[in-house]
């Protein structure tokens, strides 16, 4: 009797201490508020459908609605939090590798290879990273880049045919610029087997959530070795120039040139190409389609670039390059490269991991968790763009800066992991404009195909939507340049018919 009440009592000490042990560690880990959704997948299937609708960010508006600017959900298999705050957005940026660091799947680490700048932390990562800075900076791009930069996209507009899918086309400038930029090659038969490849990798990005399954992704590792062979045969060759004192000016000769701890080894180098190579290609040629895009729904907006350049036309001979100045003085342009950005930026956000619990606003966020600071649910915020969602380029004139607040508008990140690219991509998005519109008058009827892809362009997997435009050619081409003329189909779904077998295949998930 006595030790039947004895245990009784003890049985209520104990319940009674877990419940308050229970409810402080609850007060103490108060997490944002949300939703889990379902065990396991959680709210995976919720954000996949929900980015198959028009609506640019259908997930996060839903439940910035009901649980404000940080919220908790569930996504591909675990707990993370997402803000769409851009104070917080900032914090995790600003203290990258002290309270966050980012973590990537064992089968993206495997795709991009293990020296790859997205990988690398700590020091090394600080080393590297202002490596490639420097490598693109704006004094590199004005003295050395640029000129590359046009005569390559003036070649590649020169051999437009009578249909483009301007995505492609853009991306094909993209490689190619990149090559250029990272190893001196100019486009040839070699570069191009190479992007074949290098395509096969990139879908490999987006074969994420299951790639033992993936047929794509075992396609992928198979091309990324190929794509690494050929790189190294060219690492290889360029070290014995370089040891014979011929130098190159570009990112492998400062790579090659780096004699801190003894210098790279020849598969350091070709990861960290790689990762160049990877970051730079989606990001820049969807920018670019999607700028037409925007200018073509914006008649006004179309007529004033095109005459901005004009006038840079009018003052230079013709066919005669671009420089630096001209760069500078494409204000206008410059308006709608950075609208394009805040409305179209297919990085939605960023994902890091917590190192440590984190108390931000009130809330806390579990050491190992999740966390995605989104970008894009910042720009299209009414709260800080007046009319968010509307494009319209004409709020970045009369230095408007001012009017959103610092650190609202970060298109390319921020902090120790800040797009190295953040100067060339622009150069290349207003040259390439540049030659467009000064080329080409374009016509406005597309069709739209919002697809939703897991991609991974630098960190953990993100959502984007891809845009085919087909674009018909008329008339002449560079021998009478200004008056070409591109007109897109007029029944665009057409030409897309024809194009489905390569939708369907890219547009995967
Ligand atoms: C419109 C074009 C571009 C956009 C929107 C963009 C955006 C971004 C963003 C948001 C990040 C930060 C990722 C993170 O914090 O985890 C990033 C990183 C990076 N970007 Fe870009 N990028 C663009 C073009 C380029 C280009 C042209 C290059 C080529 C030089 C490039 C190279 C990189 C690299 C190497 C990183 C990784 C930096 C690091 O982890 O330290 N990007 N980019
Ligand atoms: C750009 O980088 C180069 C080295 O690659 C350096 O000499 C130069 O000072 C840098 N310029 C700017 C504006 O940071
Ligand atoms: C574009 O945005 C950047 C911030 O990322 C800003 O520094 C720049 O002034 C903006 N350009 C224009 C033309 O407003
Ligand atoms: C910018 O300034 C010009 C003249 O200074 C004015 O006509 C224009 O309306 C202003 N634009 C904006 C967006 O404030």
């Amino acid at each position: 009797m006595a030790v039947s009440v004895y245990l009784v009592f003890f049985a209520v000490f104990l319940a009674i201490i877990f419940i308050v042990h229970r409810s402080s560690r609850c007060r103490r880990l108060r997490l944002p508020p949300g939703s889990l959704g379902l065990p396991f997948v959680g709210e995976t299937l919720q954000l996949i459908s929900a980015y198959k609708t028009e609506n640019p960010e259908p997930f996060i508006d839903d439940r910035v609605n009901r649980f404000g600017s940080l919220f908790t959900t569930h996504i591909f298999g675990e707990p993370t939090v997402f803000s769409v705050d851009p104070e917080t957005n900032r914090f995790i940026l600003q203290n990258e590798g002290k309270l966050f660091e980012c973590s990537y799947p064992g089968s993206i680490s495997n795709l991009l290879g293990k020296h790859s700048l997205l990988l690398m932390k700590g020091n090394l990562h600080k080393k590297m990273h202002s490596l490639t800075m420097s490598f693109a900076n704006s004094s590199i791009i004005r003295d050395h880049l640029l000129v590359d930069i046009d005569r390559l996209i003036r070649l590649n507009l020169d051999s437009w045919s009578d249909r483009v899918l301007l995505m492609e086309e853009a991306k094909k400038i993209t490689f190619e610029l990149t090559m250029k930029q990272l190893m001196s090659f100019d486009p040839c038969e070699w570069t191009e087997n190479l992007r074949k490849e290098y395509v096969l990798v990139i879908e490999g990005f987006f074969s994420v959530p299951l790639p033992i399954f993936s047929p794509t992704y075992r396609r992928a590792i198979k091309a990324r070795t190929k794509v690494a062979e050929a790189l190294s045969l060219v690492v290889k060759q360029r070290r014995i120039e370089s040891e014979s004192g011929e130098k190159k000016k570009d990112m492998l000769g400062a790579l090659l040139a780096s004699d801190d701890h003894g210098g790279f080894s020849d598969e350091e180098i070709v990861d960290f190409l790689v990762a160049l190579l990877v970051a730079g290609y989606e990001t820049t040629s969807t920018s670019m389609t999607l700028a037409v895009k925007f200018l073509t729904e914006t008649p006004l907006a179309l007529a004033q670039i095109k005459e901005e350049h004009e006038q840079i036309r009018a003052k230079k001979g013709e066919g005669e390059a671009l420089e630096w100045s001209d760069y500078k003085s494409m204000t206008f342009t410059l308006c709608v490269v950075n609208e394009t950005l805040r409305i179209a930026n297919i990085i939605g956000g960023i994902f890091r991991r917590t190192m440590t619990d984190i108390n931000v606003k009130g809330y806390t966020i579990p050491k190992g968790w999740k966390v995605f600071a989104s970008f894009r649910g910042v720009h299209l915020d009414h709260e800080y763009f007046k009319d968010a969602r509307t494009f319209n380029p004409w709020r970045w004139q009369n230095d408007s800066g001012a009017t959103c607040p610092a650190n609202v508008f970060t298109p390319f990140g921020g902090g120790q992991r800040l797009c190295p690219g953040y100067e060339l991509a622009r150069v290349e998005l207003s040259v390439f404009l540049h030659h467009l519109v000064t080329r080409f008058s374009i016509q406005a009827n597309w069709k739209l195909i919002f697809a939703c892809k897991l991609v991974f362009p630098t960190v953990g997997i993100r959502l984007k939507k891809i845009s085919w435009f087909s674009f018909q050619l008329r008339g002449h081409r560079s021998d009478i340049p200004s008056m070409c003329s591109v007109e897109i189909v007029s029944k665009p779904c057409k030409v897309l018919e024809q194009k489905r077998k390569y939708c369907r295949r890219t547009v995967i998930l």
